[in-house]
This record gives structure tokens, sequence and C-alpha cells, in this order.
């Protein structure tokens, strides 16, 4: 049977990503791009700069991981591409590739929403989770609590009324005074730190819904730096005390959520998942009442193009590619996932 080969196009963000997948087989190769340095200079993301590299690097990308499978542009079946949620600009750079490579090789292009890459991308790892599952996304922009059932067929539970968790990591770091990018150096400062020292509120632990709210947490933060006796020295303390405070809350809320499905499966996806600390306390936790837990690789879990060529393939699997778009696309720079089917 001839192969079914899936190129995937990521460029929502600060991170060109480019994935082949193939049907019924998985992932054969991937490239990242990471655009920190570009950024660096300016504290966080500047949109126009990320449109503008995604252009120069998307290309040479693509070439670089057909070349690790060993396959040709001639070879490929569909064009798989992030349509949203993003930056406008930059997900219209993926996708207007994208679509004119898909016009070019008379092949369809799958618009493929970037949550839902991030929510199927622990399906990559060895020991892949089956549905149904509770799902727990948590990135940059997202936090939410999905039930999800089979390929686009996705239950909101609850999500953040304000900030995402990721959001929040970003932003206390940024007041706490570190370099962009700003989570992932909060979360290493914070394993070195003594949470206990500091008191921080663990918003909406008892609030008996799913919701979530992380922006007074940064506010707690910052009221916390303004104590006369702080010290820069007292940092890591602070911030393994936030840190703390969000995996509280996450974990506490994805088990009241496996409670309140019924189900023993949750999916960990998205950027945040990638920290050390959330990865041990939900594991140490839902195994004790006998569920389990899956995370992406450590490499799928920021922002790649392997998932969401791997997304693309699963949904030609399930007959759920969608209509052909001909060349004619729109962006979504905001979209709920419940909105897929
Ligand atoms: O999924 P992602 O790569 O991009 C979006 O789709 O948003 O997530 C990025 C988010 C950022 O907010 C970043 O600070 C956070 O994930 N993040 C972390 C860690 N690594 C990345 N937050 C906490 N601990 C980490 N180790
Ligand atoms: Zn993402």
């Amino acid at each position: 049977m001839a192969r079914i080969l899936v190129l995937g196009v990521e460029t929502s963000c600060d991170e060109t990503g480019i994935g082949l997948a193939e049907v019924g087989r998985g992932l054969l190769a991937h490239r990242v791009f990471s655009q920190i340095d570009l950024h660096a200079a300016y504290g966080g993301v500047v949109p126009e700069l990320a449109s503008r590299d995604h252009v120069r690097r998307t290309v040479p990308l693509v070439n670089e991981t057909l070349a690790a499978a060993g396959v040709r542009l001639e070879d490929l079946s569909a064009i798989a591409y992030t349509t949203g949620p993003g930056l406008a600009g930059a997900l219209l750079v993926g996708a207007g590739f994208a679509e004119a490579l898909a016009l070019a090789l008379d092949i369809p292009a799958i618009p493929v929403h970037h949550l839902e890459g991030h929510l199927l991308s622990p399906m990559l790892s060895a020991e892949p989770p089956a549905f149904p599952f509770v799902a727990l996304l948590v990135s940059g922009g997202h936090t939410q609590l999905m039930s999800v059932s089979g390929v686009g067929d996705y239950v909101l539970l609850g999500e953040s009324v304000d900030d995402a968790a990721g959001e929040a990591f970003d932003k206390t770091a940024k007041l706490l005074g570190l370099p962009y990018p700003g989570g992932p150096i909060l979360s290493k400062l914070a394993d070195q730190g003594v949470a206990a020292r500091f008191k921080l509120p663990r918003p909406m632990l008892h609030s008996g819904d799913l919701m979530f709210s992380f922006s007074g947490l940064k506010t707690a933060v910052l009221t916390a730096t303004r104590q006369p006796d702080f010290t820069p020295a007292d940092i890591p303390d602070l911030a393994a005390e936030f840190q703390a405070a969000v995996v509280d809350v996450l974990c506490a809320k994805a088990k009241a959520a496996l409670k309140q499905t019924g189900l023993t499966q949750l999916v960990v996806a998205g950027g945040v998942g990638a920290n050390a600390r959330l990865r041990h306390v939900l594991r140490e936790e839902l195994g004790r009442r006998g569920a389990r837990v899956y995370f992406p690789e450590l490499e799928y879990c920021s922002d790649n193009g392997a998932m969401i060529a791997f997304a693309g393939a699963l949904r030609i699997a399930t007959g759920k590619q969608g209509a052909s778009t001909g060349g004619v696309f729109a962006v979504r720079p905001r979209w709920p996932l419940a909105e897929l089917a």
C-alpha cells in the first residue's frame, strides 16, 4: 500500500517547527528552530520579528526534515499546518507556505488547531495513552482541563478566568528581573529554593469547580518583593513558593477532573508540562490513587512541527481531515479548542 506522508508546519509563536509523520506509523523526522536569541534582547516575543524569522527558517527546515527521513517533496500526501491560536502574522507565514506548497503539489492542506497538536503529543511517546482521557493543557496562553474521547472530540471541563499558568510563570519571572524566556528560568531557580519560607495563596483551590485563576498570584509575588527586608537572595525561595502554588492548584484540579469524569488517565500537554516539579507531584499523587499520568517527551512539550504533522496524520487516519481548502484560508489567532469536531 502507498505510504501516506504528512508534513507538519508550526509557526504560531517563536519556534519554527517542521515535522513529518506517516499515517499508521507515526513520526518520521522533525526539526525545530527556536527564536529565543532573536527576542531575548527585547525581553519577550516581538511579533513582527517572529514572522520575519519564520519566513527565513521554514524552507531550510522542510528540506532538512525531508532529507532526514529520505522523503522527497513529491512523496508527500498532505500538508498539515497550525492555523491558530497564535500570533496572526506568524500564523500567516506557515499557513501561506503550507497552502502554497499543497496547491503546487496538488495535495490537501489540513488546518490544525495548535492545542490539538499539544494535546495529542503524548501519543508520540513509546508508551502512549489510549482514549478516553482527561487532558491538562498548560501552555503560554491556555490553562484548560478537557475531557478527550477521541480525535476532535474535546469537551472543556474548566479553564483559567485570567492568566494561563505559563503566562503567570513568564510575568512573574519578568517582575523578578529574570531574562526571557522567563518560565523555564524561573522554574530552574525555584528548584534551588525552599518553598515554605514565603506564603503565597493557592487561587481557587476550593472553588468547587475546575476553573483556575493565576493573575493574583503574580500580584502576591510583587507584594512580597516590596517588603522592606526582601533582598535578591530571597528570589529562589519566593520562586519556589510560586512554583509550588501553581503546581498545587494544577494538581488538585486535575485530580478533581478525573473524579468528576470517572476517568483514570491524565495527559499533560503544553510548555508548562516540561516543569519538573509538576511532573514529579502529578506522578506521585495520581500513582497513589491508581490513576496514570502521561507527559509528552520533553522535546515535544514546547512548540514543534512533529505534533502538527502527527495531528494531521491522526485526522487522516480517522477521516477527519476536513474539506479541501483549495488554497483559500484564514488564520484564527483566537480559537476555542472545544469548537473542533
Ligand atoms: O506550549 P508552549 O511552548 O507555547 C504555547 O503554545 O504557548 O508553552 C510556553 C509556555 C511559556 O509560558 C513558558 O514559560 C512555559 O510554557 N514553560 C514553563 C517551563 N517550560 C516552559 N513553565 C514552567 N516550567 C517550565 N519548565
Ligand atoms: Zn504551544
